[in-house]
């Protein structure tokens, strides 16, 4: 069978290698892809992003499954373009994507649908916002409505943070049509939790826990990013409260979703802050896997995944029952010089060990340049340890970063410290 994987980051190379081990599979196509996906045997980088023209690939190569990795065709309506033509798929809609693409949508929604989330308002008029931030006071949230690669929010400590980032989205129009609308809401302290479940429509399938780290720096200083490394699973997440999400979060989007006409397919991620008290808010939905989370969470999978990924698109993910690597995993990401600003390209990548039972890397913003593997983004690499405690993965994660060079990388040296007791 052949499968096509859209992306082009760690977590595409994630699937890519995960739906790879299925003895079903002949040939994953990675469209395009990067320097990874191009040196594993096992894939195949397609140099096709237009979703009308990967369609036609699909056709002609006659593949049997499609799997979006980023959000941007999900919003521009890649899933509904393949289901027109008869073509398996699995993701949400352009419609169910609004989860992700419209803050304002996600936020009308969960206030709709009694979803636990920050109290909030939406602007387009930038005098009104100001009033609202004066009125309410700081630490306050702001956010661009539409996506913005993970750069449309400030977390504003002070007043002047947060007017100055009502000026930058609604008056120098920063973020073009998509900080044209924004949303400011409230500060809410706790710890985050990334939530993630496979949905086919009627039956929900979680996938195992993880947590991300979204700040540049050690101890979570330093500027957001879209994730310097995540581990797998999330001792935040127990029984009890992984059972209270399902219930208070995740069952009344689906069904919230089907009430206002539209059917949820695809992965749905939750993120979530867990209050001191113990009680979870949704500070975001994405309606698609984590990048990292995929790459602890795929590492850590045991099924098969092609299989899972079939009963899906089918309909029938009530017939699953997920087999995880009782291990930690953890995975350090390791970012280009200058990210997440600026990140440089061109630097020359070595040192990448082969894959071995304790320990994967990742590719992300990687590419062959005449038989040298070079940077060409700002997440380069994602290297994956597992062992038996937090501790031990990253152990296992950390040798292996250390082995590896680049000029200018920078990575955490403490991924997984929330969960190491
Ligand atoms: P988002 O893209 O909405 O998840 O926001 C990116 C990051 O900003 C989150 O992962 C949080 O670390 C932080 N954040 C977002 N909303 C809030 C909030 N209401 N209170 C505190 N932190 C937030
Ligand atoms: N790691 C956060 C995200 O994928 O949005």
């Amino acid at each position: 069978m052949k499968i096509l994987v859209v992306g082009s980051g760690g977590r595409e190379h994630a699937l890519a290698w995960k739906l790879a081990q299925s003895e079903r599979v002949q040939t994953v196509f990675v469209a395009p892809g990067n320097g990874g996906t191009e040196l594993d045997a096992h894939l195949v980088n397609v140099e096709i992003t237009d979703p009308a023209a990967l369609a036609d690939f699909v056709v002609a190569e006659g593949i049997h499954l499609t799997l979006v990795g980023p959000e941007a065709p999900l919003a521009a309506g890649i899933v509904n373009l393949f289901r027109a033509r008869g073509l398996k798929i699995f993701g949400p809609t352009k419609e169910a994507a609004q989860l992700e693409s419209s803050k304002d949508f996600a936020k009308a929604f969960m206030q709709r649908h009694g979803i636990p989330t920050a109290r909030y308002q939406s602007f387009s008029d930038a005098a009104q916002a100001h009033d609202y931030i004066k009125a309410s006071g700081a630490p306050i949230v702001i956010k661009a409505d539409g996506l913005a690669a993970g750069k449309g929010v400030v977390v504003a400590m002070t007043l002047d943070e947060a007017h100055a980032a009502v000026d930058h989205m609604l008056s120098d129009n920063a973020f073009g049509d998509a900080g044209a609308r924004i949303v400011i809401e409230e500060f809410l302290a706790g710890e985050e939790a990334s939530f993630i479940v496979m949905c086919d429509g009627k039956n929900v399938l979680a996938l195992a826990t993880s947590q991300d780290h979204k700040r540049l720096k050690d101890q979570d200083e330093g500027p957001n990013t879209g994730g310097m490394g995540a581990y797998s699973p999330a001792p935040i997440v127990t029984p009890s409260m992984h059972a209270r999400v399902m219930r208070e979060i995740i069952n009344p989007t689906i069904q919230g979703m089907a009430k206002d006409g539209i059917t949820y397919t695809g992965f749905l991620y939750a993120g979530l802050m867990i209050d001191a008290e113990g009680n979870p808010r949704t500070l975001e939905f994405n309606c698609r896997m984590g990048d990292p989370e995929t790459q602890p969470i795929m590492a850590r999978l045991k099924s098969d995944f092609l299989g899972v990924v079939d009963h899906a698109c089918n309909g029938t993910l009530d017939a699953v029952e997920l087999e995880w690597d009782r291990r930690t995993a953890v995975g350090v990401v390791m970012a280009a010089e200058g990210y997440p600003e600026s990140p440089r390209k061109g630097d020359i990548i070595d040192g990448i060990p082969a894959e071995t039972p304790e320990c994967i890397t990742f590719h992300a913003g990687t590419q062959m340049v005449g038989g040298t593997l070079q940077t060409s983004g700002g997440r380069v690499l994602c290297v994956v340890g597992l062992g038996d405690s937090v501790k031990m993965a990253q152990k296992q994660a950390y040798e292996t970063v250390e082995k590896i060079h680049f000029n200018g990388a920078q990575y955490r040296r403490d991924i997984g410290w929330r969960g190491v007791k």
